[in-house]
């Protein structure tokens, strides 16, 4: 007899997560789940945690306390290498001060998370101006990154964290940096990109317009994780 196991829903779970850094107790008990495909917006109080959340939950970090499983995977028992591996297939991660390399161009920046996850020549060679076309960045493939806009940059930060189609985004202010009007065509981007490759989201900010594009909104109040609509 065949045995089915059913599809998982939950692309995301944290369960009773603690993180101290001193005596200061940042996470305190989070509990959160984020079903799949679901975009999640998380704000909060500047200090609030919110970094925290997804430097444990990307497995940058480790936690005091508390499980965390992503697609049915726990970052946090496998060992580094394993651990870097996984975080490199299953998520990608937008850092608000964007983190690209100035050695490389902006396809350089792009192609390496593929490089790393061991994608052939003629995939990347296929992927990287899709995504450079994607957020509309093709005609900058050879620009050094000093040679960008803040607004080009986050771009290039977001083909990067989604060119290897990752089940899990997580985002750490994408927008934060940018002008009103810049910050409204990242964050369609982002959330287009997301939904286009049936991920799932986490975006962490302070723009109340952002999170009201997203599914759900979760504000972290003194550690732990709250719907607020
Ligand atoms: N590496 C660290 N060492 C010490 N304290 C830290 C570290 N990272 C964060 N903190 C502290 O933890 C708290 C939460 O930080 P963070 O997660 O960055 O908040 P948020 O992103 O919500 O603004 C803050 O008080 C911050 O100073
Ligand atoms: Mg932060």
């Amino acid at each position: 007899m065949a045995i089915e196991t059913p599809p998982a829903t939950i692309a995301l779970s944290a369960h009773a997560l603690t993180k101290h850094f001193g005596s200061r107790r940042v996470l305190d008990g989070l509990d959160l789940e984020v079903a799949r495909g679901e975009i999640v917006a998380v704000i909060g109080e500047s200090g609030a945690g919110k970094s925290t959340l997804l430097n444990l939950l990307a497995g940058l970090e480790t936690s005091d306390g508390g499980a965390i499983a992503i697609e049915g995977v726990d970052l946090a028992h496998l060992d580094e290498r394993a651990r870097s591996l996984a975080r490199r297939r299953l998520i990608g991660f937008v850092f608000q001060a964007f983190h690209l390399l100035p050695y490389f161009d902006v396809a350089g920046n792009v192609e390496l998370p593929l490089r790393l996850l061991g994608w052939p020549l003629e995939d990347r060679r296929a992927r990287v101006p899709a995504m450079l076309e994607a957020v509309g960045l093709a005609d900058r493939a050879l620009a050094r990154t000093h040679q960008l806009s803040g607004g080009e940059l986050q771009r290039v930060a977001l083909a990067r964290a989604l060119a290897h189609r990752p089940a899990l985004v997580l985002a750490d202010e994408p927008t934060g940096n940018l002008d009103a009007r810049t910050a409204r065509e990242v964050l369609d981007l982002l959330l287009r990109e997301i939904r286009a490759n049936h991920a799932t989201g986490l975006i962490v900010t302070h723009s109340h317009q952002a999170a009201m594009l997203c599914d759900r909104v979760v504000r972290i109040i003194d550690g732990r994780a709250f719907n607020a609509s």
